[in-house]
């Protein structure tokens, strides 16, 4: 089995990229990457391993997608811009990476004859729901451009799975985190946020008084959840959603306090406005993953928070 890993140097790509080099049944992991917001050193374990490749390149350009599937059985798409509030900042580069170069990696993989696309689409697409869980099947109207890409992620994935036979999964992946998320920049995510704050006594901005809640998800469960599609049965011409999280639902003054209390740290939170595109309120139902790829999420995200902050004490 040959692999592409679009994203590869990001964070939950080089994550994923770890997992499918562990694996015996692997003979190639190639990763495309530009290098936008991802790293050299998450992929620097792996330059010297014969069943690794790095092809650098953008996924904006349809050769550099052509030239990433030569010879590949599965892809797992991660590229993209992510972040709500770059979007809002700048929805014409957002847009052109997110659904232009998605619909090139399409594209690439229709040529290619390539028949399992995994992508990242992202819990975003729920929008204004007013629902709790979310479930798959409702979605509401979206709240941000980063959410519009995402969503139209997902309409193009069901129109290539119908039309061209292929078998796609999209993850809406709630908010991850773990070992190799970039704590710096100005669209940094809350938890690395915590980490530097909590190890540097620099207090945190919490966006709004901290009851803002999110389904966080160690990175463990999306590198699962992709493995288990990129390599069990998916029905042919076929589109599936899952939403990946734990099913779980933490606000931000838990979580702060208890990288606070990992971390070992004295320093107070301060508050600030809650954020333009912002969901409120976030909490996955995950059975449609259980049941259709034998997904157990791990949900002890103490353990995954120690883990995470002990990564960051080491960079
Ligand atoms: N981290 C989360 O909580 C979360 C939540 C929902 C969805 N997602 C989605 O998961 C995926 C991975 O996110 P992440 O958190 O690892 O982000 P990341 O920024 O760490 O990784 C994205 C990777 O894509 C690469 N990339 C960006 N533009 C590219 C381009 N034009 N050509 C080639 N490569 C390009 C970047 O260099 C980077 O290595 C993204 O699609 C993101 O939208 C993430």
């Amino acid at each position: 089995m040959k692999i592409l890993v679009t994203g590869g140097a990001g964070f939950i790509g080089s994550n994923l990229v770890k997992a499918l080099l562990d694996r015996d049944d692997i003979h190639l992991v190639r990763v495309l990457d530009n290098f936008a917001t991802g790293h050299l050193s998450n992929i620097e374990e792996f330059l010297d391993n014969p069943r690794f490749e790095l092809v650098e390149g953008d996924i904006r350009n349809p050769e550099d997608c052509l030239k990433a599937c030569n010879g590949i059985d599965a892809v797992s798409h991660q590229a993209a811009l992510g972040s709500v509030p770059r979007s809002i900042a700048d929805p014409i580069t957002s847009h052109n990476v997110n659904v232009n170069g998605f619909l090139n990696m399409l594209e690439a993989v229709r040529e290619k004859g390539i028949q399992r696309f995994v992508y990242a689409s992202s819990s975003s697409v729920y929008g204004d729901l007013n629902e709790s869980p979310k479930i798959e099947k409702r979605v509401g109207k979206v709240l941000s451009p980063y959410a519009a890409t995402k969503m139209t992620n997902e309409l193009y994935a069901e129109a290539y799975a119908k039309n061209y036979n292929l078998s796609i999964a999209g993850f809406r992946y709630f908010n991850v985190f773990g070992p190799k998320q970039d704590p710096n920049g100005p669209y940094a995510a809350v938890i690395p946020l915590f980490v530097k704050s909590a190890l540097n006594n620099v207090p945190p901005t919490i966006n709004g008084d901290g009851s803002i809640t999110r389904d966080f998800t160690p990175v463990a469960n999306v590198v699962n959840i992709n493995i288990l599609a990129l390599l069990g049965y998916l029905e042919g011409s076929k589109h599936y959603v899952f939403n990946v999280a734990c099913g779980n639902t933490t606000d931000l003054l838990s979580i702060w306090k208890m990288v606070k209390e990992i971390a070992k740290s004295n320093v107070n939170a301060v508050h600030g406005p809650v954020r333009k595109g912002d969901i409120l309120f976030s909490l996955a139902d995950v059975s449609f993953a259980k049941e259709i790829l034998g997904y157990k999420p791990e949900s002890d995200l103490k353990r995954a928070l120690t883990e995470a902050v002990e990564y960051y004490k080491g960079l």
